[in-house]
């Protein structure tokens, strides 16, 4: 883009279309809607259940009723998708509860499907949470230390993802970050006749500190090291592409940047380069730093989410995952 000067004054003055609220709408190029927010819920087993988290005001733990409640509340507000976290009863080493026929994750699915069939249902696939270590794969402890094995925790994934299927999820989303998972995903869902059922792939996840209150609701915080070994280096850019093209070769239909708003360059490169469905998942800590402030009158919750939220679609993202979405859809509408 060059500019010549003309005249004394430039022949172009961007004020001239920001007269009314009007012609601001006609010329606006990025557009927030409903029908692009999907609601994290947090399913745990019990009756009549709603625990809260203190670090994020508004999240609960769910007992399935709940978790209907919650859903039907958000999907009457316009949100047209949830994405499913279980917190099960036992964790052991092998994530029995992950992939248990009856497991919070396959109840909770089979309720929201029987009772609300217009609701999508998208599962998160990972181990953490059932794992006695909170880590997202299988841990090999021996006199060198702990470490991740790979390839054995592929099958337990692509288990996982099955079972959320064959409950009727109507999307799985593997956020574990094991190499080669979405290939092990894709091949299990299609031999078990799954062939229509998309993956959205946690493809660029950061070991990230905006995950901290998450760990607290999903009760998923490593007992010991961190995710550093398979989750990215905040530093590497170059390195998310390459992860997001591998995810796309593998079978991802849409895939994730994560977290979203430090992550907005990640975000737009990846929309860029692949041109694929992406998502953008504002995660815990983010939702949790907006809710502190704007509780303390430091900042306007509402208009900085909005803002935040645009700015996720500016930068390339086409879905908006975020714990504010029933509030959002509400703010959209009130309008
Ligand atoms: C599970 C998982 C995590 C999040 C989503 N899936 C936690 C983690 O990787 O430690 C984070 C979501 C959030 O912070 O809102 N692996």
């Amino acid at each position: 883009m060059s500019l010549q000067p003309v005249g004394q004054f430039p022949a172009y003055r961007p004020r001239r279309l920001r007269q009314s609220p009007v012609l601001r709408a006609l010329v606006r190029e990025t557009q927030l809607s409903a029908a692009q927010l999907v609601l994290p819920l947090f399913a745990r087993a019990g009756r009549k259940l709603r625990r809260p988290i203190a670090a994020m005001p508004g999240v609960f733990q769910l007992s399935p009723d709940e978790l209907l409640v919650e859903a039907t509340r958000a999907h009457g507000l316009g949100v047209p998708a949830v994405l499913l976290f279980g917190i099960p009863d036992r964790k052991d080493a092998k994530a029995s509860g992950a992939y248990a026929n009856n497991g919070i994750v396959q109840q909770a699915v089979r309720l929201l499907k029987k009772e609300l069939p217009e609701l999508l249902v998208i599962t998160d696939v990972c181990l953490c949470e059932y794992m006695e270590h909170g880590h997202c794969g299988i841990v090999l402890s021996d006199k060198a230390g702990a470490r991740i094995l790979n390839d054995p925790t592929l099958k337990l994934l692509a288990r996982t993802a099955a079972s959320h299927v064959q409950a009727g999820a109507d999307m799985v989303a593997p956020s574990d970050m094991m190499d080669g998972r979405v290939l092990a995903i894709r091949t299990e869902l299609d031999r078990l006749g799954f062939v229509e059922t998309p993956i959205m792939s946690y493809a660029a996840k950061f070991a990230s500190a905006f995950y901290g209150p998450f760990r607290e609701v999903a009760e998923s915080a490593p007992k010991f090291g961190d995710r550093r070994s398979y989750q990215m280096d905040a530093a590497n850019a170059s390195e998310a592409l390459r992860e997001v093209a591998l995810d796309i070769q593998e079978g991802a239909d849409i895939v994730m940047v994560k977290p979203a708003l430090a992550y907005l360059d990640i975000l737009y490169r990846v929309k860029t380069e692949f041109g694929y469905p992406t998502a953008a998942y504002a995660v815990s800590g983010e939702y949790s730093m907006v809710k502190a402030a704007g509780a303390n009158g430091w900042i306007d919750e509402r208009a900085v989410t909005m803002e935040s939220l645009l700015a996720m679609r500016r930068a390339g993202a086409d879905i908006l995952i975020t714990y504010a979405a029933a509030e959002v859809a509400r703010w959209l509408k009130e309008k």
